[in-house]
């Protein structure tokens, strides 16, 4: 009697969470489809701050779950229970697939500290290289796993759907324009935010929500679209990374001791209880809205250099170093919106699965605390290749459904400026509802935008990383009730918002 092969699962993206899932599904076959080769592309090797774990002595899983829904705003509390509870085990398996975390003189874990964490639990890898120190690991364990197949230089441009209607596969274009279809027994997006729509951002060009269009081709919910993350120290100045996105000034400086200031010299975040390691959401608010805002790191201690290789390495492109005031600005960072998934990464539509910042389950509820995404992709993509253990019949490939084409350079380049304009960090409805109709063009990029900003206008109040401008906002959040007080929940809770289907 023959036996049947156990049939694949498709992997959409090779960055920490597509990684954590091919690795966990071994000796499941697994055929790995992404643009670039594991480990070199997309947002992970860029993540210059680290990986939040309740491990330091004194502190506790539950303080990092408030932190966690502090910042937030309405996420999903068993969403935040699975993460932050994860980290431990996160961390273990990391350290088992060769990730090296920095430790101190005593071999003991060294803590940093960033925005929204009331103490030092962020673990780093080569400093603020920790995102490049867990891609190279995780890539270099998937490449020496012979269940995983790499498929790279291909970029999917459509979902092939089986005769009972489940997800069993991409379609995908090679660099000479030759058409792939990739089948198996389900698909596992992992494929990244929404960088590459904004002109201002410290993500790669190359992601542009590619997630997001897999769902609307296949129909699977959308959700909490409006939670845009933007990180308050990109470095504000001209000359950008060749593919055009801003250099990151790593929040853990600030953990450091480093202050925002404006023009003036006047600190931004004085007010706040959490100075300037206050929420992200709130630091970047304040600096889009000072004059001038730059990041003082003049109180640099002796071993903050060494501390900080990739963001020297920006500064120094532009002659500086830590020590010099540094220009900084808002720029877009990360989504908290994306694919609706479930704790195992189910999506609405049987056979897609999505994982990492593509999807949503509600961890990161409206703004996601600092160092919490790394952690999400180990252990979201874990749980999800637990979960597609189960996938084990091959449904028979039945239909194909393209996505609309890709953008015109210029046309793209004018969606990224637009976009940065009106879904900043303070939104006003009339920009909005002006740029809607010049959101028509038929591409795959202006699909995801229209989308955007449609649920963004149907998002009633304040919330997160979601604010209206003053004149707009039905009901404004006083400075003084610093979010964490209930009486500053005003808005749409995450979740509960309409699902999106343009
Ligand atoms: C940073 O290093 O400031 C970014 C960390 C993160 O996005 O969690």
């Amino acid at each position: 009697m023959s036996v049947r092969p156990t049939p694949p699962i498709v992997v959409v993206g090779a960055g920490v969470a597509g990684l954590s899932a091919a690795l966990a599904l071994a000796p499941r076959p697994v055929l790995l489809v992404c643009e670039r080769p594991p480990g070199e592309g997309g947002a992970t090797p860029l993540a210059a701050g680290g990986l939040a774990a309740a491990l330091a002595a004194g502190d506790s899983v539950a303080d990092h779950a408030e932190d966690t829904l502090l910042a937030g705003h309405g996420n999903d509390r068993e969403a935040v229970r699975v993460l932050v509870a994860g980290a431990a085990d996160a961390v273990a398996w990391l350290e088992a697939q060769g990730v090296r975390f920095d430790r101190a003189a005593d071999r003991r874990y060294a803590f940093g500290r960033e925005g929204g964490h009331r103490r030092a639990r962020i673990l780093h890898a080569g400093g603020d290289a920790t995102g490049a120190a867990i891609a190279r690991s995780l890539a270099a364990a998937a490449r020496a796993t012979p269940s995983i197949r790499v498929l790279d230089g291909l970029r999917v441009d459509g979902v092939r759907l089986g005769t009972d209607g489940r997800v069993c596969g991409v379609l995908a274009l090679d660099a000479a324009g030759v058409r792939h279809a990739l089948d198996g027994a389900a698909v596992l997006l992992a494929c990244g935010g929404i960088a590459g729509l904004f002109a201002d951002r410290t993500g790669p060009a190359g992601l542009q929500g590619l997630g997001l269009s897999v769902a609307q081709a296949v129909g699977a919910r959308l959700r909490d679209l409006p939670f845009v993350q933007f990180h308050p120290t990109a470095l504000a100045l001209e000359a950008r990374a060749s593919d055009g996105r801003r250099s990151l000034i790593t929040e853990a400086l600030r953990g450091a001791g480093a202050v925002l200031r404006d023009r003036r010299g006047q600190r931004l975040m004085a007010a706040h209880p959490l100075g300037d390691l206050a929420p992200r959401d709130q630091v970047a608010r304040a600096v889009a809205a000072a004059d001038g805002p730059w990041l003082d790191t003049s109180p640099c201690a002796p071993d903050w250099p060494a501390a900080f290789p990739s963001t020297v390495a920006a500064i120094a492109r532009h002659g500086l170093a830590i020590g010099d005031p540094l220009p900084v600005c808002a720029a877009q960072h990360f989504h908290m919106g994306g694919v609706a998934s479930d704790l195992d990464g189910a999506t609405s539509v049987p056979g897609l699965f999505a994982v990492g910042e593509c999807a949503a389950n509600g961890a990161h509820g409206a703004n996601r605390l600092a160092s919490n995404s790394l952690l999400e992709g180990v252990v979201y993509g874990r749980r999800a290749a637990a979960a597609l253990a189960a996938a084990t019949s091959r449904p028979r490939p039945s239909a194909t459904r393209r996505f609309a084409p890709g953008a015109e350079p210029e046309a793209l380049a004018t969606l990224r400026l637009r976009l940065s304009a009106a879904l900043g960090p303070v939104r006003r409805r009339s920009e909005l509802l002006r740029l809607l109709p010049t959101l028509a063009a038929d591409t795959r990029q202006h699909t995801i935008a229209r989308a955007l900003v449609i649920a963004t206008l149907a998002q009633r109040g304040n919330l997160g990383a979601h604010q209206w401008h003053a004149a707009d906002a039905p009901v404004a959040v006083p400075i003084s009730l610093w979010p964490g007080s209930p009486a500053a929940h005003h808005g749409q809770r995450p979740g509960s918002g309409r699902s999106v289907r343009p």
